[in-house]
């Protein structure tokens, strides 16, 4: 794997390859859920294309007194991952490579769907994730691209963005990679003390419940809401947001759930921010014991 550093570089490179190219945008920190995206770009890709990862701790997408100074960086470590799945390509731009004026003044606004849900939690979020993933799309010039589907609201966001914008790029959502007690996979999981990892699962077990309970379809979201905070605040989280909400809109259901929304969940478990997610027509794993479906 070529790991590349400036624009220049990378671009000569990208003028020497065919179709496609598949791109996984990431922030570094990588773990098994990032490894199985590049593992299926790889095959995506085939054995003409070409895989590239990226890593670039965005400061655009952090807010004041967020993670961005303590967000991991371990890019050694990351080159080995993406090698050993496959990559061809890494692209790990400074920070003054992608905002050479230190900030971007061009920013790209994802409107009233940016300032819901982890909008309303974090102002600008969502800004900084379009701005700088439409200058990784226009830097690395993918055929298509690999997301991620714990991320939900941002895999919306940016296809909106692409559809909106004209990118010419197929957007893929990969699904979300789990420990085996079911905690989704994510870089901030390091952050978590191990009492704080022993609850963290509540969240995939409240999923997994009011999976079940929506598929009813007698449930009023707004009640169901409740009781998944309920539930989860019991755990000894702290639920920011516990939203129904069409998949393709995020808007909030009112009254009875269908198959066509998801479920949002996103909490604190002390300084650390989870968030996770299921859609109503996903299939619940059997692996829960009847206490903790119950
Ligand atoms: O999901 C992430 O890691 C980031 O938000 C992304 C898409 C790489 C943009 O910085």
């Amino acid at each position: 794997m070529q790991t590349f550093h400036d624009i220049a570089q990378y671009r000569r490179w990208r003028d020497s390859v065919g179709s496609p190219v598949v791109f996984v945008p990431t922030m570094g920190a990588l773990h098994e859920g990032h490894a199985s995206l590049v593992a299926q770009a790889r095959q995506q890709a085939g054995h003409r294309g070409s895989v590239v990862a990226s890593i670039f701790v965005n400061p655009l997408q952090f807010g004041a007194g967020e993670d961005f100074s303590r967000y991991p960086r371990t890019l050694p470590a990351d080159e080995e991952l993406l090698t050993a799945h496959g990559a061809d390509v890494l692209f790990a731009p400074a920070a003054a490579t992608m905002y050479p004026a230190g900030k971007s003044d061009m920013l790209v606004m994802p409107g009233k769907i940016g300032e819901w849900w982890e909008g309303a939690d974090r102002p600008g979020h969502f800004q900084g994730v379009c701005t700088v993933v439409a200058k990784l799309l226009n830097i690395i010039l993918p055929t298509h691209m690999i997301l991620g589907q714990k991320d939900f609201q941002q895999y919306v966001i940016l296809a909106q963005m692409m559809e909106q914008l004209n990118f010419p790029v197929e957007l893929i959502v990969a699904p979300t990679r789990r420990e085996p007690d079911g905690l989704a996979m994510s870089s901030r999981n390091r952050y978590l003390s191990a009492e704080e990892r022993q609850r963290a699962p509540a969240i995939y077990r409240t999923l997994c419940w009011a999976v079940n309970e929506a598929r009813r379809g007698d449930r009023d979201a707004a009640q169901l809401g409740q009781e998944i905070r309920q539930r989860v605040d019991a755990a000894g989280l702290v639920t920011r947001y516990a939203a129904i909400c069409n998949r393709h809109t995020l808007i909030a259901v009112e009254g009875a759930i269908g198959l066509q929304d998801v479920i949002l969940i996103a909490a604190k478990l002390g300084t650390t921010r989870l968030i996770d997610n299921m859609r109503v027509d996903e299939t619940v794993p059997v692996a829960l014991t009847p206490r903790e479906m119950s």
